[in-house]
């Protein structure tokens, strides 16, 4: 496969003082895409790739006028390997980082380290790791770099982009386009998608570390009706399980699961439930007694059982490399999913452990592999043991649910997870720094493969001010995951917990929210057939524009309508026309809290009802938001389908697309089926014609075809 470029590199040896340089070959395995190897490259500690979907095959030679080749080198024990960029290159992705969007002069840690208020290390490393890094180039024309390994390692963006690994020598992808949304497609392609996750999922979720007693679920689910305050999901984190045993449920706290599960579904909601990975060490313990039998821990370097602390006190850890131990872990999902539960949280996964170095197990601890995987060191896998962990849930969920899809949120992640879980970004403080924060963060996991994250929305750690959490629900509403979550100990942080004002200010963040979700919906759909993120960075509008590079306190949502939180200052925002949009009737342009969202002109936003919940979601009337473009022209689309199970996947689902064109002074929209099978109910659709100095509605009207008078 390789063989084909043979470069010793000079600049490597000029810049860096190395110890050794390591040949370089390459071959051509797509489309303007080229693997480069370290001579000597040996795939055994590398591979199968955790990231890439298979094996890439190789096409051909790399092209003769290929610029972007990495050196390969070793220094101090490291490897490494670089490439130079270009002066003006802007960079992104890197996966979960604190710090600017823009990553340029920025060195990242790839360790998945739980991260509490993001402290350590300056939040250099935080719950996941992406070896891979976006360019843009001052033109727009863009590329990607994936260093295919899971070792610990380092990612330092300087002159060049220098993956610094305490591996050994790894291969590097290097992927070649005209935009850097033809790159984030590209990546989709390699490392894969995500799945259309349930349209539950996508609404508004209560969580609070814990409500417990039960009776305390149910008072909140009633408040939530009761204020109508629109919500999908009650979380249910550690304190409904048995001294934090795993799989078992508090006889106090927790005496009635199902009774639980039965109560929410009554009212609409659905429930999602935390499993971590750590097993407490007891006898006659289920979990930790089948998984001794079976010998499913991870072992300490003297390959017996790794102990460690977390919250249960004395655990031990599955070995999710080995497929029995993955096979051991879905089933323990049965009976759990029986009791009517929805969804799985993954937390404490990178793995946490609370007396071990760094948070985490030793380097040297040993896992056994099996099937592809070899037996090697923690350091090899550590950053993968969340991923194998949620891969392993996802089986088991599936199989208990089989006309479900499954939905889990993973703390820990890698390169490729989207696959399994979506995630948020951990544990954040109650501060206007964390919040700014959250935006850059969700858009650099967009930019790096995983489109569905959000924040602990009001921030997790410290009390939250009620100027705060009005600030950060009108901004959350439009992240892809929207979940309200707060640490033990805090304030209250739920809606109403601010008095009237933030409530008020809350409900309507909310019901903007919901009004969207056939535009979100849309999105997820996108994100799972290309992988584009559904909340995109401004640079998207315009990736040659250099102005927008940077901007990172606002963002899009899709492509055609972009987000102003009140809080942002002096944005760089793209050119053209894009027209404040009022949703629920609100006027952002003079709302305290309320975010500005502009629609771009030749856009069509699908809009649904204000409800309360999914299960009350339907498109039997349709408002069509239509901004033209300087030629008098929008479209848009729309995605439909049973909002849960398998059906979309065998055709049962409607793409419709919407035109509108201005004639004279008439604007007439078209609605068009373009794809699938889906049967469509009777439907009437109001236009709403937003223009710059106010709008123009229609009437509802049952026709696909709408003509509107403009003034
Ligand atoms: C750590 C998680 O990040 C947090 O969200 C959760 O509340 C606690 N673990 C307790 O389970």
């Amino acid at each position: 496969m390789k063989k084909k470029v043979l470069i010793i590199s000079l600049f490597a040896i000029c810049c860096c003082g190395i110890s050794s340089v390591i040949g370089q070959t390459g071959n051509l395995i797509g489309k303007n895409i080229c693997a480069f190897y370290p001579a000597h490259y040996d795939a055994k500690p590398n591979l199968p790739s955790f990231a890439l979907l298979k094996e890439p095959k190789t096409i051909g030679e790399v092209p003769k006028n290929w610029s972007l080749k990495p050196h390969f080198y070793s220094k101090n024990g490291k490897t490494i390997a670089a490439l130079p960029i270009a002066k003006g290159t802007s960079l992104y992705g890197t996966g979960e980082n604190t710090g600017s969007l823009i990553r340029n002069g920025k060195t990242i840690t790839l360790w998945n380290t739980d991260n509490y208020k993001y402290q350590m290390d300056s939040g250099k490393r935080l719950y996941q790791s992406h070896p891979w890094v976006l360019g843009v180039d001052r033109d727009g024309t863009a590329f990607g770099v994936i260093a295919d390994n899971s070792w610990k390692q380092q990612v330092e963006l300087s002159d060049s982009i220098r993956f610094i690994s305490d591996g050994p020598a790894f291969r590097v992808l290097v992927i070649q386009r005209n935009s850097p949304q033809e790159v984030i497609k590209e990546l989709a392609n390699l490392t894969g998608k995500m799945e259309m996750p349930p349209l539950w999922a996508l609404g508004y979720q209560q969580s609070r570390y814990s409500y417990v007693p039960d009776t305390r679920i149910k008072e909140i689910a009633d408040t939530l009706r009761m204020k109508s305050l629109p919500c999908d999901v009650i979380w249910m984190d550690i304190n409904y399980m048995e001294r934090f045993k795993i799989f078992t449920f508090d006889k106090i706290n927790m005496p009635d699961p199902q009774a639980v599960n039965n109560y929410l579904h009554q009212k609409e909601f659905k429930s999602v439930w935390m499993i971590d990975p750590g097993v407490k060490v007891e006898k006659d313990y289920f979990v930790y007694e089948s998984g001794s039998v079976g010998n499913h821990w991870v072992q300490n370097a003297e390959h017996k059982e790794f102990n460690g602390t977390v919250w249960p006190g004395k655990c031990a850890f599955p070995d999710f490399t080995r497929p029995e131990t993955r096979s051991w872990w879905s089933a323990l999902y049965k009976d759990f999913m029986a009791t009517g539960i929805d969804g799985v949280w993954n937390d404490m996964n990178e793995p946490s452990v609370f007396d071990g170095p760094g948070v985490s197990m030793p380097e040297n601890n040993w896992h056994r592999g099996g099937g592809d995987l070899q037996a090697d060191v923690h350091l090899r896998y550590h950053n993968v043991y969340g991923m194998l962990m949620v891969k392993a849930s996802r089986d088991g969920i599936l199989k208990v649910n089989l006309d479900k899809r499954p939905f889990i949120l993973s703390r820990s992640g890698f390169l490729g997870s989207s696959r399994y879980a979506a995630t948020w970004t951990g544990d954040n403080c109650g501060t206007v720094e964390h919040m700014k924060m959250s935006v850059p963060l969700s858009l650099n996991l967009g930019l790096s493969g995983q489109p569905f994250s959000g924040p602990d929305m009001g921030g997790y750690a410290l009390n939250t001010t009620s100027d705060l959490f009005g600030q950060w629900i009108a901004m959350g509403a439009f992240f892809p995951f929207m979940r309200g979550h707060a640490e033990k100990g805090t304030n209250n942080k739920e809606p109403w917990a601010f008095g009237t004002e933030i409530e008020n200010v809350s409900r309507t963040a909310l019901n903007r929210r919901y009004r969207l979700l056939p535009y979100f919906y849309t999105l997820f759909y996108e994100a799972s057939k290309t992988g584009m993120p559904v909340m995109r960075p401004v640079f998207f509008a315009d990736p040659k524009d250099v102005t927008l590079r940077n901007e990172e306190q606002t963002f899009l949502v899709g492509d055609n309508l972009l987000i102003i939180p009140k809080w942002a200052v002096n944005p760089s925002l793209p050119k053209g026309s894009w027209r404040t949009l009022s949703i629920t009737g609100e006027n952002s342009t003079i709302d305290k809290y309320q975010a500005d969202v502009k629609v771009k002109g030749g856009a069509i936003i699908p809009m649904g009802k204000i409800i309360q919940n999914t299960t009350q979601y339907s498109l039997d009337s349709l408002t069509l938001i239509v901004s033209l473009d300087k030629n008098g022209k929008a479209t848009g689309t729309l995605y439909e389908d049973a909002g849960d199970g398998f059906q979309y996947l065998k055709g049962e689902f409607l793409i419709s697309g919407f035109t509108a064109k201005l004639g004279g002074s008439v604007v007439k929209v078209e609605i068009t089926v373009k794809e699938g099978a889906l049967k469509q109910g009777k439907r009437k659709y109001k236009v709403i014609v937003v223009t710059d100095n106010g709008s123009i509605e229609s009437d509802w009207i049952q026709k696909n075809s709408i003509s509107i008078k403009m003034p």
